[in-house]
């Protein structure tokens, strides 16, 4: 950790906190935060932290990025609210062509909106629109957001979904294809019972015709980082195809280079009928996105759907500097092979701690999982928790993941550098040790 600056008397943000702040957000850590300079987040005692949690995926540029920053001083400057119930701001509609052009045919279409909850309520509510059909399919496991929608379909935790019961109808959720926590490491025998799983359900629980959507993280994020396999995605847009029903990709958390592809389904070189984006879209301020192909959203119906402050110029102003930087920089194609390196390198220390039982990408989505025995997978969610709080100690920002916070999640600035991913593989090392 750096001290250099360490000031003697740091305001105790969390007690200042404590009389008027809700206490209802989970936070992984209570401290206080001063600011934030490229990849490394400031203490209000002055200490340096190495950020791999990035407001979990949202600062994928780090910290005052010069470009992102510039870009947002110059919109203050011009026009800040929004103005689309009255007409189109320049920014707001340079991003809406420049995120359609991240996607492969034939999506082409984009709703701004503000966070990832709230895409996937949108979602919900067009599936069911332009289907005429009320069910949705999720996954166990999944994480979706925190509006009744969203709630809903996220399963990752009971703590999300216990006591707002009735959720949304008309809701099932299937078993997810967690590789190694749940099938030994088989990808085929994954692919297999859970399109088997949904088979069955469409034969004796909601006749397929009753489906609107299907909705998926081909990379689960809050449930564990289990990236679907391939031959699971593909077989799963084929069943969509089969029955009419639309195949919605939640991209928040995997989206925007994130996993090595601009985006996860493309691992599968599939094409989802609706994707979801948020967080890392403007680097910090709240947007999000909802992109379809032009006929899905024209089916939905002007007035359909709507929000005050959704596609806000500044926030379009940030994410245009933001895709432009992952354009202009090889910012994919540096999370693949950045990725890669963490990856060999988190392996490594396999050897020396038994505890690690997986690590897993793509990209640099890596999910490093701890069990109790290699041979049960028994979780250790314990020892996953420790191990970040000893991270922290040493100055380097981990979250966990996973129903038992059994895994930590790595999820460094997409820029990240060959000597951060040394330096972190250092004090991991050191957590690790204790
Ligand atoms: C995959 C996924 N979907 C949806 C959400 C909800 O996004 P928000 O918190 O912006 O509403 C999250 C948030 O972590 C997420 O990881």
């Amino acid at each position: 950790m750096d001290t250099s600056d360490a000031s003697p008397d740091p305001l105790d943000l969390a007690a200042l906190a404590e009389p008027n702040m809700s206490p209802v957000l989970g936070r992984y850590m209570d401290r206080s935060w001063s600011h934030g300079i490229g990849h490394r987040l400031y203490d209000t005692a002055g200490n340096g932290f190495l950020d791999f949690a990035n407001g979990i995926a949202v600062t994928a540029l780090g910290h005052t990025h010069p470009r992102v920053t510039a870009a947002i001083h110059a919109q203050v400057d011009r026009l800040i609210g929004p103005v689309h119930a009255i007409g189109f701001a320049e920014s707001t509609v340079t991003l809406g062509r420049m995120l359609a052009e991240t996607f492969p045919d034939p999506l082409d279409s984009v709703l701004f909106l503000n966070s990832g909850s709230e895409t996937i309520d949108g979602a919900i509510k067009l599936a069911r629109r332009v289907t005429g059909r009320p069910a949705i399919i999720a996954f166990r496991g999944a994480f979706h957001g925190r509006t009744i929608g969203a709630t809903s379909v996220t399963s990752s935790s009971l703590n999300y979904r216990q006591g707002y019961e009735p959720l949304l109808p008309g809701v099932y959720h299937v078993p997810y294809p967690a590789v190694y926590r749940d099938f030994a490491d088989d990808e085929a025998a994954a692919t297999g019972a859970c399109l088997a799983h949904i088979r069955e359900l469409l034969r004796t629980v909601v006749a397929p015709t009753q489906v609107a959507a299907v909705l998926i993280e081909a990379v689960q994020g809050e449930g564990g980082y289990y990236p679907a396999p391939v031959a699971f995605l593909r077989g799963l847009r084929a069943l969509c195809d089969e029955h009419g029903i639309l195949l919605i990709a939640d991209e928040v958390q995997s989206g925007l280079g994130r996993t090595g592809e601009m985006w996860a389904f493309q691992h599968a070189d599939i094409v989802p009928d609706v994707v979801c984006v948020a967080k890392a879209i403007a680097n910090g301020l709240p947007l999000s996105a909802i992109v379809t192909r032009r006929d899905l959203q024209e089916r939905w119906g002007r007035g359909a759907h709507g929000t005050t402050y959704g596609g806000n110029p500044v926030a379009c102003a940030a994410g245009v500097a933001v895709l432009e930087t992952i354009r202009d920089e090889g910012l994919v194609a540096n999370a693949r092979a950045r990725g890669a390196e963490l990856t060999g390198g988190l392996r490594e220390l396999m050897a020396d701690f038994p505890g690690i039982g997986d690590v897993r990408g793509p990209g640099l989505m890596i999910g490093v999982e701890f069990v109790r025995d290699r041979r049960t997978r028994e979780p250790d969610g314990a020892t996953s928790e420790a191990v970040a709080a000893k991270a922290a100690e040493a100055g380097l920002l981990l979250l966990n993941c996973g129903n038992q916070h059994q895994v930590i999640r790595w999820i460094p600035p997409l820029d990240v550098t060959v000597p951060e991913i040394e330096e972190a593989l250092a004090l991991f090392e050191r957590a690790l040790r204790g």
